[in-house]
Formats: structure tokens, C-alpha cells, sequence
């Protein structure tokens, strides 16, 4: 399938989710939608569902899980742009979450997604212990030692000089565990080998090292049009990035190496990794 083909049927799948049911809690669901559907590159189900194919799973199965990681990345976004942590007013293009439906809204938006997340794997059709383990490994990617954690040494390390190993754990955390816990569930989806596995959280690991010097990048370079959410909001939050660290070009340079070490590690566990080859250079020089 080609990405394009990809993020139709991840849109459809995602589409079907939460529709209203005229309910009471309708205007919850609306908020979640509201997020949800907004667009967004939809790079985290992409990933899962091409790792589950070269693992030789079935597209049908692992969407559900596709559907999750999203669900799970869409409520880090809501929650990531409330006052009280980056205070941004627009994502993906719209209005975020809390300027639309309020702060309380907007957080049991991202908190019902979150549980979403979890019972959207955990109803799915796959046998149980590959349900199990894309639940075991969405958790810790997001709890303490994966995004939740990271998020909140970038909060307590605001308007503070960190060194480049405090960054690396903040990034690690807060964006690659996510990615990596994409390319992981995969391959739990398809069954797959533990070399494969081994594959994917490598190139996890370095295509999520390298996504969030990118973003750091296009905070400062991009503009508000082509990013869909603020420019310059690092800065105006006192965060450590990779660019205030480092500088652009050494960013860029950075991103390269990641890119080529995503690759290689992609050749090792796979017999046709040209899709996500592709992708790993597409994201190395995205546009927003
Ligand atoms: C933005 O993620 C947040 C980070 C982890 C840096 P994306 O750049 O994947 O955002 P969408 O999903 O395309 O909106
Ligand atoms: C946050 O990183 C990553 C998340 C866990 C959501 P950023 O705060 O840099 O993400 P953007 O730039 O707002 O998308
Ligand atoms: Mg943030
Ligand atoms: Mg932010
Ligand atoms: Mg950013």
C-alpha cells in the first residue's frame, strides 16, 4: 500500500470510532472527534500497520491497534497544548481542544482516549497474548518512564540550561517510546519474530530520536500555515530543544545520521523495508 492509501483507511477505521448515540455524554465524544479527525500525518498507525505486514499480518487485524496509537498520541496532543503545560492555541491546523469545548472538556477528552486506546486493543480480534503484549508495550510507552514521565521533566526542566543527556531522556520519553511502542505493536499484531522486534524498537529508536529534532527544527523554521500549530511556542515556554542545544545545522546533521541508523537496523529484521525507508527520508525532511 502506498502512505496515501494507508491514512485513507486509518481515517475510515478512525471515523467509525466514536459516533454519536444520542447520549448524554455526546458532547464528550464531540470534543474527542474534534481532535481525533483533525488530520495529522497519522504516522504512528502507518507504522504499526507496515511492521505488521512485513511481519505477515493481516492489514484488517491490526487496524484496531493502528486506530489505538492514534487515539493515544491524539489525547498526548490535547493535554500537551492546556495552559498548564505548553499553553498552545492551535493544532493541526484548528483552534486546540481547550479554546473550543474549555479545559475541563478538553482534559476527560484526552483521558476518555486514553481508555479508549486501551479497550480499542484489548476488544479487538487477535488472539489474546497479541493483545497482551501491544497493551504491555502501549503502557509503558506511556506511563512513567515513557511519554507521562518525559512530558513532565519538559515541564520541570522549563526556563532551566539542561545538558544533552537530560534532553536525550526528556526525548526519549515524551516522543520516541511512543514511536518505537508503533513499530513494536506491529509486530505483535502479526505474531512476528523477536528478531523482527528487535528491528523495530531500533528503528523506533532512531526514527523517533530524529522526529523530535525535526520538531524542534520546525518550531523555529517552519511558519503557522505550513506546521498547523504555533511557531516559536518553545521558546516563548523557556523549553531545552535540540535547536537552542545545538544549533539547525547540526539538527539537520543529526537527523541525517538517525535516518541512515534507522535503516540499517530496519535491513537486519526485514526482507522488504522500501516503505519505511521511505518514510525514515520523508520524515528526515518534513514540512510540518
Ligand atoms: C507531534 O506529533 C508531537 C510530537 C511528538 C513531536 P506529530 O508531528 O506526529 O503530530 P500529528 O499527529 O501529525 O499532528
Ligand atoms: C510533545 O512535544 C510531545 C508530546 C508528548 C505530545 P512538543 O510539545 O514539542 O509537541 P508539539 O510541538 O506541541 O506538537
Ligand atoms: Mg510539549
Ligand atoms: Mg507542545
Ligand atoms: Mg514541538
Amino acid at each position: 500500500m502506498t502512505a496515501q492509501e494507508y491514512k485513507e483507511r486509518v481515517e475510515q477505521a478512525l471515523a467509525a470510532c466514536f459516533t454519536p448515540s444520542h447520549c448524554p455524554t455526546d458532547g464528550l465524544a464531540e470534543a474527542m472527534n474534534y481532535s481525533l479527525m483533525a488530520g495529522g500525518k497519522r504516522i504512528r498507525p502507518m507504522l504499526v500497520l507496515e511492521f505488521c505486514r512485513m511481519a505477515g499480518g493481516e492489514l484488517e487485524a491490526a487496524l484496531p491497534i493502528a486506530c489505538a496509537i492514534e487515539m493515544l498520541h491524539t489525547y498526548s496532543l490535547i493535554h500537551d497544548d492546556l495552559p498548564c503545560m505548553d499553553n498552545d492555541d492551535l493544532r493541526r491546523g484548528r483552534p486546540t481542544n481547550h479554546v473550543v469545548y474549555g479545559e475541563c472538556t478538553a482534559t476527560l477528552a484526552g483521558d476518555a482516549l486514553q481508555a479508549e486506546a486501551f479497550g480499542t486493543i484489548l476488544r479487538s480480534s487477535l488472539p489474546a497474548e497479541r493483545r497482551a503484549a501491544c497493551a504491555e508495550d502501549l503502557a509503558n510507552a506511556v506511563g512513567l518512564d515513557g511519554m507521562c514521565g518525559g512530558q513532565y521533566l519538559d515541564m520541570i526542566g522549563e526556563g532551566k540550561r539542561l545538558s544533552e543527556d537530560e534532553l536525550d531522556e526528556i526525548n526519549t520519553r515524551k516522543t520516541g517510546a511512543l514511536l518505537i511502542a508503533a513499530c513494536r505493536m506491529g509486530v505483535h499484531a502479526a505474531g512476528g519474530t523477536d528478531r523482527q522486534l528487535e528491528a523495530a524498537t531500533r528503528y523506533g529508536a532512531a526514527i523517533g530520536a530524529a522526529f523530535q529534532l525535526r520538531d524542534d527544527m520546525l518550531d523555529v523554521t517552519s511558519t503557522v500555515e505550513e506546521l498547523g500549530k504555533p511557531i516559536g511556542s518553545d521558546a516563548q515556554e523557556g523549553k531545552n530543544t535540540y535547536v537552542s542545544l545545538c544549533g539547525l545545522d547540526e539538527c539537520a546533521r543529526r537527523i541525517a545520521r538517525l535516518t541512515e541508523i534507522a535503516k540499517a537496523a530496519l535491513a537486519e529484521g526485514f526482507s522488504d523495508p522500501a516503505f519505511l525507508d521511505e518514510l525514515a527520508d520523508s520524515m528526515a525532511v518534513r514540512k510540518n
